[in-house]
């Protein structure tokens, strides 16, 4: 017997269907466009890799790490993670290929899936889509300014999303970071009892993230907590420093946020994020910041780097319609008549050849069965190719909005619908 249950997508995975893809490709346009305009270079790395390197990367006491990865065993038993996000894989695919030996690979730009088992919810999947890019091989604060210039712009100009708001922070590098640690956890273990029993678990193994904690008990807790950036060598807070200044002169506006610290360990001096007023609770749309020590961490040369990435599905809820670039007009073929039907077929294949979006049903024989279901695609032009036409050898063009027709003589028909619809 037949089982005759349908199977189901899973939770938190979702299928973007035909009627929402002209936001996809609006989004994905949009990012492709923008990063090659900044100079950077397309890289696909893959979907999933030993779970080492995120383990590696990411860090082992993160959330990521310790409960959000898909990871399962290879059939000779090597453990293996779908990538939760993509610096890890860039950098590996960098230090993998000497990518640092063509100077064309510094600026690398990715968009694709990722796989984080997260409580599902308004903007939160467990398949979800970035547009990221990384920076790799220059230290000077500019390339921050350049990275996050280009999130900005991204964002704001060429999507025009609404109601955001860009935050940055200093993380320290590797030197300030185990004094502050230090002292960050004894100020913690004097306000232990006040805070929630994750940050409590939370505190020996990465102390920063207390102070990202959203609960309010904790951040009470935390408010007269030491902060970094009372704890920043001199080179850190120059670097620093010059990146608000280069983020000044090119006109974006910024916040300081003590508390952004993010949420995989990578991270060195820079941090920033990109929220929306407009998206409840998952509010941050797109976030970064250098990584100057995970290329060396992984095993590769000492080269620096900074990217960032944004959640697409997010980027989608928060699209203004007028962005959206609609797709191009499509032509309806009404073919039919013992004559008509063939001149319509090969008229069909013609426009098609001469790159004309085009299609037509193969199931009407009446001009009555092809209007309906033109007008049931949205097809605005409508060209109708009956026995009396192509014994006249013209066609007739029918705009489905005003009802007007006209004669095109057959001969030259394509390339006259192929300019008028270039100049519309
Ligand atoms: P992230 O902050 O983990 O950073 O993720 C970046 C963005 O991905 C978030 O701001 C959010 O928009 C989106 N995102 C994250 N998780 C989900 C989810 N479960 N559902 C929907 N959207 C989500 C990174 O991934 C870093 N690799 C960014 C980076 C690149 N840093 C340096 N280079």
């Amino acid at each position: 017997m037949t089982e005759k249950r349908v199977v189901r997508g899973i939770k938190g995975v979702k299928d973007i269907l035909p009627e929402e893809i002209a936001r996809w490709q609006t989004i994905e346009g949009a990012a492709r466009r923008l990063s090659f305009l900044f100079g950077y270079q397309e890289i696909r790395v893959p979907i999933f890799e030993v779970t080492e390197l995120f383990a590696r990367s990411i860090g082992v006491s993160t959330d990521i790490v310790e409960k959000e990865m898909y990871t399962f065993p290879d059939r000779d038993g090597t453990s293996l993670t779908l990538r939760p996000e993509g610096t890890a894989g860039v950098v590996r695919a960098y230090i993998e290929h000497n990518l640092g030996a063509s100077p064309q690979s510094q600026k690398l730009f990715y968009l694709g899936p990722m796989f984080r088992h997260e409580r599902p919810q308004a903007g939160r999947l467990r398949q979800f889509h970035q547009f990221g890019v990384e920076c790799i091989g220059l230290e000077s604060p500019l390339a921050d300014v350049e990275v996050i210039a280009l999130l900005w712009r991204f964002l704001s100009a060429e999507l025009r999303l609404p109601d955001l708001t860009l935050e940055v922070n200093n993380l320290g590098d590797a030197g300030d970071r185990p004094a502050y640690k230090a002292l960050l956890l004894e100020f913690l273990k004097s306000r232990e009892g006040r805070l929630c029993e994750n940050c409590r678990r939370r505190m020996e193994t990465n102390p920063l993230r207390v102070l990202d904690c959203k609960v309010p008990t904790c951040r009470e807790a935390t408010e007269d907590a030491p902060r970094i950036s009372q704890h920043l060598s001199p080179p850190s807070r120059r670097h620093f420093e010059e990146v608000l200044s280069g983020l000044a002169a090119l006109g974006i506006a910024h916040t300081l946020n003590h508390r952004l610290v993010r949420g995989l360990d990578y991270y060195t001096l820079t941090a920033f994020e990109v929220t929306s007023g407009k998206l409840g609770a998952q509010n941050a749309v797109g976030a970064g910041g250098r990584y100057d020590g995970l290329m060396e961490a992984l095993g590769g040369p000492n080269l620096p780097g900074i990217g960032f990435a944004v959640g697409l599905e997010r980027v989608s809820l928060l699209l203004p319609d007028a962005v959206v670039s609609p797709p191009p007009p499509m032509l309806f073929v009404a073919g039919f008549g013992a004559q008509g039907q063939p001149a319509g077929l090969r008229f069909l294949h013609d426009l098609r050849a001469a790159g004309v979006r085009a299609t037509t049903d193969y199931r009407a024989s009446t001009l009555k069965a092809h209007l309906r279901q033109a007008d049931k695609l949205g097809a605005t032009l409508v060209v109708i190719l009956g026995d009396d036409e192509a014994a006249k050898g013209q066609v007739v063009l029918r705009n489905m909005q005003t009802k007007q027709q006209e004669d095109l003589p057959l001969k030259g028909a394509v390339e006259a619908l192929f300019k008028r619809l270039n100049r519309a």
